[in-house]
């Protein structure tokens, strides 16, 4: 048995993370136009408990209470996204000043919290009037998100310095288009790599706006990587984990950082490629300043003919008993081992951990507390693969935690439970910090904590 205190370098940052149809709630007030996530989760049947997100938890009114939460826990830095359409009802266009006015006195109040924020541009919440003419596989769109960067950041760039473009395009291009389990609920396997094009284009040419508009900016993009293994060693489970690594990291990776999609996934795809235009790729891989890297999982991946994408699947492997998301693996060990993987492929980006965190089955005890010491021990754990990391001189340089509190899971409705703090939905969305959030409160004031081990 030993004893160690893991001191996190000075400069290291410890915050939270949210998203905007997550939490805000107040989808038609103010002016606000509705978003693929709004028609999606009203058509009943694609939410768990048929919920849609209308409300969410409410921050839209509860802004100022949850600042005073985040300053009560000790937190500086709180990532968050904006809904695109509560500032362009229609897209483009027409400008909406009620939610423009709505994130300035967020931001400033932040501020005056000592809180700095962190935006996401895309959170995956579409105006519904551009998918309506083809979304991201329209270039228009591009164009459109360009003129929605353009306003907001110079709205809010004076203030705001920490820019993310999207927030992890291949979910919100497979889940969305293939899967058809978010919105816009489509699956066909050409619209779904169209649509990924356009949010790299739109990546591109969003971080070099954030660049011309905003002085000191550190912008960059939001990738969920995954640490995939073959699920045995046979050769076709090998390439199949070597496509799926393919199609879901490295194609989001190489064309950022290498200005190419990787050889064999264009071979494999052919002609579901979509037109790839002279200068997109040099878009794409425009320089940023830093990786945003949401990790959750590793996958073990066996061949599996009847996936038409890429004849690849997921083996489940869970190893505790608890309402995690059956296809996330608790496995700290994937966080080190990608951390690594983008110091030696990707040329040692700053990197910060945009999301990190998990879900289980709390409630309040008696004592009118929350006692959630699985994640406790889940966050611990992942700290420490970080640490490690930066030991080994990963530029691994903060850890935003998902999420600040409870809300809303996407397909899951209100039945997962990722916040650091309990949102009671009986109980007129009363907060109560969980046992986890008070564990953070400390690791930020120490910047560190003390493992035990065996
Ligand atoms: C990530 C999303 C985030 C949240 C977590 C659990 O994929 O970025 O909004 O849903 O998963």
């Amino acid at each position: 048995m030993y004893e160690a205190f893991l001191q996190f370098p000075t400069d290291f940052i410890w915050g939270v993370a949210t998203a905007a149809y997550q939490i805000e709630g107040a989808w038609n007030e103010d002016g606000r136009g509705p978003s693929i996530w709004d028609t999606f989760s009203q058509s009943s049947s694609n939410i768990a408990d048929n919920q849609p997100g209308n409300v969410a938890v409410d921050h839209y009114h509860r802004y100022q209470e949850d600042i005073e939460l985040m300053r009560f826990l000790g937190i500086h830095n709180y990532r968050m996204s904006l809904s695109w359409s509560r500032i362009f009802p229609e897209g483009r266009g027409r400008v909406e000043q009620r939610g423009l006015d709505f994130y300035n006195r967020l931001v400033d109040s932040l501020l005056s919290a000592n809180i700095k924020p962190w935006i996401t541009l895309y959170h995956w919440d579409l105006p519904q009037a551009l998918q309506d003419r083809g979304g991201w596989t329209n270039r228009d769109t591009v164009a459109a998100f360009a003129e929605y960067v353009d306003q907001v950041t110079r709205s809010l760039g004076d203030r705001v310095k920490h820019w993310m473009t999207f927030n992890e395009p291949w979910v919100a291009s497979i889940c969305g288009n293939l899967l058809g389990v978010h919105a816009p609920g489509l699956k066909d396997i050409q619209t779904t790599l169209a649509v990924a094009h356009g949010m790299l284009l739109g990546h591109g040419m969003g971080s070099r706006i954030v660049k011309t508009n905003v002085r000191d900016s550190m912008v960059g993009i939001v990738n969920n990587l995954a640490w995939i293994e073959p699920a045995t060693n046979t050769e076709a489970d090998r390439a199949a984990a070597h496509r799926w690594d393919g199609a879901y990291n490295r194609w989001f990776m190489d064309s950022i950082y290498k200005g190419s999609y990787p050889e064999d996934m264009l071979k494999w795809f052919g002609p579901l490629v979509p037109e790839i235009r002279q200068d997109d790729m040099k878009l794409i891989s425009t320089p940023t300043d830093f990786l945003g890297l949401n990790y959750y999982t590793r996958r073990l991946v066996h061949y599996d003919p009847k996936n038409p994408f890429i004849q690849a699947s997921q083996t489940y492997r869970s190893h505790t008993p608890r309402a995690e998301f059956e296809e996330f693996e608790d496995w700290p060990e994937g966080l080190y081992h990608t951390l690594c993987r983008i110091r030696d492929e990707y040329g040692n980006p700053p990197v910060y951990i945009t999301e990190n965190g998990t879900t289980t089955l709390d409630e309040i005890s008696d004592d009118g507390c929350v006692h959630d010491p699985v994640r406790v021990d889940y966050l611990r754990r992942h700290f420490s693969a970080a640490y490690q990391a930066i030991t080994e001189g990963c530029q691994c340089k903060g850890f935003f935690v998902w999420s600040l509190l409870d809300n809303y899971e996407w397909a899951f409705g209100f039945s997962k439970r990722f916040g650091l703090v309990f949102v009671d939905y009986t109980d007129n969305l009363h907060r109560i910090p969980k046992d986890s959030a008070y564990f953070f409160r400390q690791v930020i004031r120490k910047n560190g904590f003390r493992i035990h081990s065996r």
